[in-house]
């Protein structure tokens, strides 16, 4: 846990302990030597030429020993499909009669079988939608009263055709319910931005999540839809799949007020097992303004995970296709927001990312400003009493000397 008062998250609200101070400084060396490692990424988006057109993204990132494959798709709930091989020659096969078909499993495979180390999926199932009117209790569990929450395989999405970005690496998803009695999406829509890496690196953007090319970076965005409250606070319930019947662990790592993230002292991570697995990474985080700042940051909460039926969830094809029945599923929701502070009514703007990647999660390391300030900061009381005691022994000599003459 975090030591501070508000659970999980602040803006100033608490600060590491010279403990955690002292062991970023001491491993902050040896980490900024990691990630080095770059891959040749591809980015296609595969047709179904019989049918109508349906998004199905391939992201293939090459590496000298390994192939990563992530399958994003919008067919069903949004949803990804990650498997990482030891070689760097495996492909992804797509039969999209058996993908369509009420028994899909088969439909996506990644060849040769025997190079698959590990593989597993995130669905995004639901936005969930709170009216925190008359909430105090910003932590409360759910955040208010919830409305019914838009089924995101009832979404109708555009083709990511024309938002495909080689230089990038990127494609949108953007989607809005296909029935809308009430039109709180005639002007709105909800869009999934995907985006891949060749080397690591840091965007502009905050919250400034590192990467690496072991990585891939969603960004989710509700924009322009009408709330149905004046207090509305929105959510997603997303739901894992991996090899174990376990759910994979949520971890909570403390990072440091640095200038990449300021005041945001934690990393919330979901960990597949024992490294090299997948992980979720992201930052309790989210922004009411496309140009996210402070000012317009929001708490973001996770709830814990559980396993779930998977009757009870609304099917993916994709994830089906390459797991068949195995149904080892766990589902969390995340809400973004409180009732006081910036909040989604501010713009009707909300955005939050994540990265879903393979083996050790990239750790924040400190920035070389932060580095120096804190070596300046640290160093300069030792220095004092070193000084202190120099000048002290110094002296000592001298009045030795004078009485050894005397
Ligand atoms: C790739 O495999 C070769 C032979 O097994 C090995 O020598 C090399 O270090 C590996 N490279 C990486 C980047 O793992
Ligand atoms: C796709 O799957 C169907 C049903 O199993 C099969 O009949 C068909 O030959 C497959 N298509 C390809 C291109 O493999
Ligand atoms: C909020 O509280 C006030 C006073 O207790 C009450 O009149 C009002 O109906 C409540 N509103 C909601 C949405 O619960
Ligand atoms: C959508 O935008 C149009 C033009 O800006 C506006 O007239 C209309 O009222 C908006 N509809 C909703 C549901 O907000
Ligand atoms: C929203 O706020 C307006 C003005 O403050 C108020 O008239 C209206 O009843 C509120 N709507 C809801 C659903 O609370
Ligand atoms: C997420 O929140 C909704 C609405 O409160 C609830 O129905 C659902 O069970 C929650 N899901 C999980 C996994 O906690």
């Amino acid at each position: 846990m975090c030591g501070c008062s508000e659970p999980g998250w602040g803006w100033g609200h608490c600060a590491p302990g010279p403990m955690l101070l002292l062991g970023l400084l001491l491993f902050s060396a040896p980490f900024r030597l990691l990630g080095e490692e770059t891959r040749l990424v591809s980015l296609e988006v595969i047709p179904d030429h019989s049918g109508p057109p349906e998004n199905l993204l391939h992201i293939r990132a090459v590496g000298a020993n390994s192939t990563l494959h992530y399958v994003w798709s919008s067919l069903g709930p949004p949803a990804v499909v990650l498997v990482a091989t030891n070689t760097p020659d495996s492909l992804l096969s797509v039969n999209w009669s058996l993908l369509l078909s009420s028994e899909p499993y088969g439909g996506l495979v990644v060849l040769p079988k025997d190079s698959i180390q590990f593989s597993s999926a995130v669905v995004f199932t639901r936005l969930l939608e709170f009216d925190s009117t008359n909430m105090s209790d910003a932590t409360a569990e759910p955040p208010g009263r919830p409305y019914p929450p838009y089924s995101l395989a009832e979404f109708s999405w555009d083709s990511i055709n024309n938002t495909l970005d080689l230089a990038t690496l990127s494609a949108t998803f953007q989607g809005r319910p296909t029935h809308d009695p009430t039109k709180a999406f005639a002007n709105g829509s909800l869009t999934f931005r995907v985006q891949a890496f060749s080397r690591s690196g840091r965007p502009t953007q905050p919250p400034r999540l590192l990467h690496t090319a072991d990585t891939c970076q969603l960004e989710v965005a509700l924009d322009g839809a009408s709330p149905r409250g004046n207090h509305s606070l929105f959510g997603l319930e997303v739901v894992t799949l991996g090899p174990a019947p376990d759910c994979p662990t949520m971890k909570e790592q403390h990072s440091i007020d640095d200038e990449y993230a300021p005041a945001v002292f934690q990393l919330n991570q979901l960990l597949w097992g024992a490294a090299p697995s997948a992980f979720v990474q992201w930052r309790p985080v989210a922004f009411s303004q496309k140009h996210g700042g402070r000012e317009s940051s929001l708490p973001c909460q996770a709830s814990p995970l559980h396993s779930t039926l998977a009757y009870s969830l609304p099917q993916s094809p994709i994830v089906r296709a390459f797991f068949g029945s195995q149904n080892n599923f766990c589902a969390f929701n995340l809400t973004f927001g409180a009732s006081t502070g910036p909040g989604y009514w501010d713009q009707n703007y909300l955005s939050w990312s994540m990265l879903l990647g393979v083996g050790t999660p990239p750790v924040d390391t400190l920035s070389p400003l932060v580095l120096g300030i804190m070596v300046v900061a640290l160093g300069a009381p030792w220095l004092l009493l070193l000084g202190g005691l120099v000048i002290l022994l110094l002296h000592h000599k001298r009045y030795s000397k004078y009485q050894s003459l005397n």
